[in-house]
This record gives C-alpha cells, sequence and structure tokens, in this order.
C-alpha cells in the first residue's frame, strides 16, 4: 500500500444514502469532505423508502410518547439514552431536512402525518404519498452536488478501513479501472447501509451487502446484535414481480390482512390488529402461509375510495397495476422480506465507534436506538440525528498529523471459484433455511458449518467487485448465525424456536462481536 497514490481531505464518508448526503452536508459547512459510493448518489436504501420519517411535529404528540413507543418495540434492549436523542433532536434535524430542500406532503397547511405500527401517534411525515425517501435523496444529491467542499466519487468501492496505531486514518479504495488509491482524513463515516442481500427475499437493493460491517470488523471494530434482522411484513409476492414493499403506511390507513381463505387474522396475535410491532405481524403472517398451505397472504385496502389510494400511495399503486393488480379493487398478495439490520457497528452517542476516529450513521451502525426490534420509519431520523452528533464531534477531532506505517486492516484473501451470483444466491438460500424469521440450534449450526465451507475458496487476491461483496456477505452472515446461535431466548425480530419466550433474567444485553476478543 505504501506506493499506491494517497488522497488527503478532512472527512471521508463512505456510503450515499441519507446518512452519508445529510452527514456530508452538515460537515461541509467548515471542511473537505470526500463521499464515496460504490454506485451513485441515487443508490441507496434511503431511495426506496415509501412510509416516511418518523419525528415528533403535531401539537398531540409529545417527546415521551415516541420515546415509549420505540422503547416497546425495541423489546428490552433499546439505549434509552440513544432514544432520548433521537425523540428530541429529531424534529430540529427534520427542519434541517426541509432547508435543505426536501418538500414533504402537507395538508391545509400543515406537514401531513400519518401512522404506521406500533406507533400510538400520527408522526410520519412522508413525500409524494409514497416515495418519501427518494424526495429526500433527490432533495440532498441535489444540494450536494452543489457544495464546492464536497467531492464526490461514484462507482469507487472501499475495499478496507486503514488503521494506524489503534486509529482509523482513513480506507483503500478501488476505482473503477480496478487500480487502487488510499484515501487519509481525520474522520472516516461508515453510512453504508445493511444486509439485505443476505436474503433470497428483501426489499433492499443490490448494493445492500454489508460491506462496511464486515470491513469494520476486519479492522477490529466491536460490532452489536447481528441477531436482529427485521422482515418487513408486507412486500408484493406475485410471480414475475420483485418483492416490492407494500409500505406499512397502507395499514396505517386501514389496511386489513386476510389468509388466503379472506379471513381477517390478526386478532388471533395482538390487540394492535394489523398495526402490531413488525416481528409479530411478521410472524402472524407466515403462522397463516403455513395454515393454508400458501406462500402468501393478501392486504386489502378495496375499503377505502380509489381518489385516497391513489392519491396516498400513487407509487405503489401504479407498480402493482403494472402486474395487473388493481389495489383499489384487488386484494394484493404480500409475504415477509429482509428488510433491516438493528445490529451492526456499535457506537457511542457521538457516532463514534471503538476505534477512535471510525464513525458510524445509519443501518450500518448500532446506536442504541432501535434495540431488537426497529420502530417503523426510525430508521431516517436516527441517521440525521447521530449524521450532525458526528459532525459535532468531529469538530473537536485534532487533525493527522504524521503519516505513519499503514496497516491494511486486512487478511483477505483469495479469489473465489465459479460464478458469484450463484455464490451469492446460494448464500441467500442458506440463510433463509436457517437464519430467517425463526431459528433454531440445530438449523443455525449446520448453516454456520455450510458457511465454514465457503471459507477456503478465498485463498488468493481478489480483484472483482463482487468477490469483495460476496466475502462481506460471508462475514455479515457468520456474525448473524453465531449471534444467533448465542442468543437463547426470543426477542423482538430474534426467534428462536427452541426457546421461544423472552429471557429477561439472562438475556437483556447485547452480543457483542470482537475479531480477536471473539463474541460476548
Ligand atoms: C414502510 O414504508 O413500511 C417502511 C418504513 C420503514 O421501514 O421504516
Amino acid at each position: 500500500p505504501a506506493e499506491l497514490e494517497t488522497v488527503q481531505t478532512d472527512m471521508i464518508i463512505i456510503g450515499a444514502g441519507i446518512a452519508g448526503l445529510f452527514t456530508a452536508l452538515q460537515a461541509a459547512k467548515d471542511r473537505r469532505v470526500l463521499m464515496i459510493t460504490k454506485k451513485s448518489l441515487f443508490d441507496s436504501n434511503t431511495r426506496y423508502a415509501q412510509g416516511g420519517i418518523a419525528a415528533v411535529i403535531s401539537e398531540d404528540d409529545s417527546p415521551e410518547f415516541h420515546r415509549q413507543d420505540t422503547l416497546i418495540a425495541g423489546a428490552g434492549l433499546c439505549d434509552p439514552e440513544a432514544v432520548d436523542v433521537l425523540v428530541h433532536e429529531g424534529p430540529d434535524c427534520v427542519q434541517a431536512l426541509i432547508q435543505y430542500g426536501t418538500h414533504f406532503d402537507e395538508e391545509d397547511g400543515h406537514l401531513a402525518l400519518t401512522k404506521e405500527g406500533a406507533h400510538s401517534q400520527r408522526r410520519i411525515l412522508h413525500a409524494n404519498g409514497d416515495a418519501t425517501g427518494y424526495e429526500i435523496v433527490r432533495a440532498l444529491a441535489d444540494k450536494v452536488q452543489s457544495v464546492p467542499n464536497i467531492e464526490v466519487w461514484d462507482d469507487h468501492f472501499v475495499l478496507d478501513l486503514l488503521t494506524e496505531e489503534g486509529e482509523c486514518v482513513g480506507a483503500l479504495v478501488q476505482k473503477p479501472d480496478g487500480s487502487r488509491v488510499i484515501v487519509r482524513g481525520a474522520a472516516t463515516v461508515l453510512c453504508s447501509g445493511g444486509t439485505g442481500q443476505l436474503y433470497r427475499y428483501t426489499t433492499n437493493p443490490e448494493v445492500a451487502t454489508g460491506d462496511g460491517i464486515a470491513m469494520a470488523y476486519r479492522a477490529g471494530a466491536v460490532i452489536r446484535d447481528m441477531e436482529f434482522n427485521q422482515f418487513h411484513p408486507t412486500s408484493l409476492c406475485y410471480p414475475g414481480a420483485p418483492r416490492f414493499l407494500i409500505s406499512e403506511a397502507v395499514r396505517g390507513e386501514g389496511a386489513v390482512l386476510r389468509n388466503i381463505r379472506g379471513e381477517r387474522f390478526m386478532d388471533k396475535y395482538h390487540p394492535q390488529l394489523e398495526l402490531a410491532p413488525r416481528d409479530i405481524v411478521a410472524r402472524a403472517i407466515v403462522s397463516e402461509m403455513e395454515l393454508t398451505k400458501s406462500t402468501y397472504v393478501y392486504i386489502d385496502i378495496t375499503h377505502e375510495t380509489p381518489d385516497l389510494i391513489k392519491h396516498r400511495f400513487p407509487n405503489i399503486y401504479e407498480f402493482c397495476l403494472n402486474y395487473g393488480l388493481d389495489m383499489t379493487t384487488d386484494w394484493i398478495p404480500v409475504a415477509p422480506a429482509a428488510h433491516y439490520m438493528m445490529g451492526g457497528v456499535r457506537t457511542d452517542m457521538n457516532g463514534e465507534s471503538s476505534i477512535p476516529r471510525l464513525f458510524a450513521c445509519g443501518e450500518v451502525s448500532s446506536t442504541g436506538v432501535h434495540g431488537a426490534n426497529r420502530l417503523a420509519s426510525n430508521s431516517l431520523s436516527e441517521a440525521i440525528v447521530f449524521g450532525r452528533r458526528i459532525v459535532d464531534r468531529i469538530g473537536s477531532l485534532p487533525p493527522l498529523t504524521v503519516e505513519a506505517r499503514t496497516g491494511y486492516a486486512s487478511e483477505r484473501i483469495g479469489t473465489p471459484a465459479g460464478k458469484m451470483a450463484e455464490r451469492r444466491l446460494k448464500l441467500q438460500k442458506l440463510m433463509v433455511r436457517f437464519a430467517g424469521l425463526r431459528r433454531e440450534a440445530h438449523g443455525l449450526a449446520k448453516g454456520l458449518e455450510e458457511l465454514r465451507r465457503q471459507a477456503p475458496l478465498y485463498q488468493t487476491e481478489m480483484s472483482a467487485r463482487e468477490e469483495f461483496e460476496y466475502a462481506n456477505l460471508l462475514t455479515c452472515a457468520t456474525l448473524m448465525m453465531e449471534a444467533a446461535l448465542m442468543r437463547e431466548e426470543s426477542r423482538g425480530a430474534h426467534y428462536r424456536e427452541d426457546f421461544p419466550d423472552k429471557d429477561d433474567l439472562f438475556w437483556r444485553k447485547h452480543t457483542l462481536m470482537h475479531r480477536e476478543r471473539g463474541i460476548g
């Protein structure tokens, strides 16, 4: 690495969803920012967010209500301090989003607010009906492109983080032509999203391959709570169609779930019915699918007027219509799909990981906000609140001084034989089988054994991006299965068939994983 070209900047941001864009804008007021994205500013999970962003806006709402809802959904594993940060600082950060040019929907001259699962109040802001993420990315990416202090490298892939004397000093980056460059900065912020691509059925785009979690783990950061992967209850399940998200806001506006016999069933599972916490709705759907020997259930909003449906959910309506499904008259077939990783790189209240100068923001992080189960629409709020905090913290960091011997964090390792797409698919099927909505010890042990068999395939130099992505997925899969095997209880999104109850006496704690110190 010493012979490689080196680029110096003040702050390096890896990833371009809401966390990366917002943090870059906040930071660029008085420093140079380099944003590195493996595709473009328009390819992230944020872009696909439909329902919205949660913040206390209404006079009927209060931070205390939002706090309670978040803590209940988190099933005893949220960090109350992180939740306080979210509920108190969220509204102000939403104002910053608006100042950056985001247009949220309005009603009678006020911000329009909807409700989603496990929220006691209407507090979800949305844009263009059901295209909230798209509008946020549009506004922030526009702004980023107009700020001279921000440089964007599209189509660059970060291979690994670089550390010197225990601190993160930057990253090793592969350019589109395959050559490599070292970037150095006083702060490196992972904003690289989650691990949706671990599963065969996911609402996430192709880019969600857990790169940030895997590279932080290799660099020696503490990773937390990887067993908590959230499955969204309602993704479109129709032959030939992708697993397109049917937003929880559709249930928030009164849609009901029916099994294939046409029976409403949520009253068997939870008093909040269709708006129960996500893990409960998702498992209830799977139970009904098994009961009726079907691969889907239906979501039914046909009792609403066509005008309301088309106005509130224009994109979902159009998308379904492309497949011959008319939401105003048809029940829509849906099934759960992998959606959000609650665990990730453990941070403090300033977004800093266990490695000094390495920060994590958004889905890649584990700030403590989400606990064992994320409350709908808290993820976009978490990203902006902690993005702003990271920038405040970075203000007090001394600049990087002498260039010491740079340690390339990776000891990896190898060109896998065979086609990467096939490999990825095989891994995704393995995860569905052994580490899906329901797990148990025997299956997890078998899954881990299978993952270990993949490891020797990495022995020589890798070069293609798909190979690195696959290696990162493999790391995340292993972390997830190990954590899931260790947690012998059921809590939030983690459900063990062999330990179906919550065990507050022994298990009201986090799983922590470290490359050298192991799991604990
Ligand atoms: C949705 O619109 O249902 C997704 C919202 C979220 O995952 O927070």
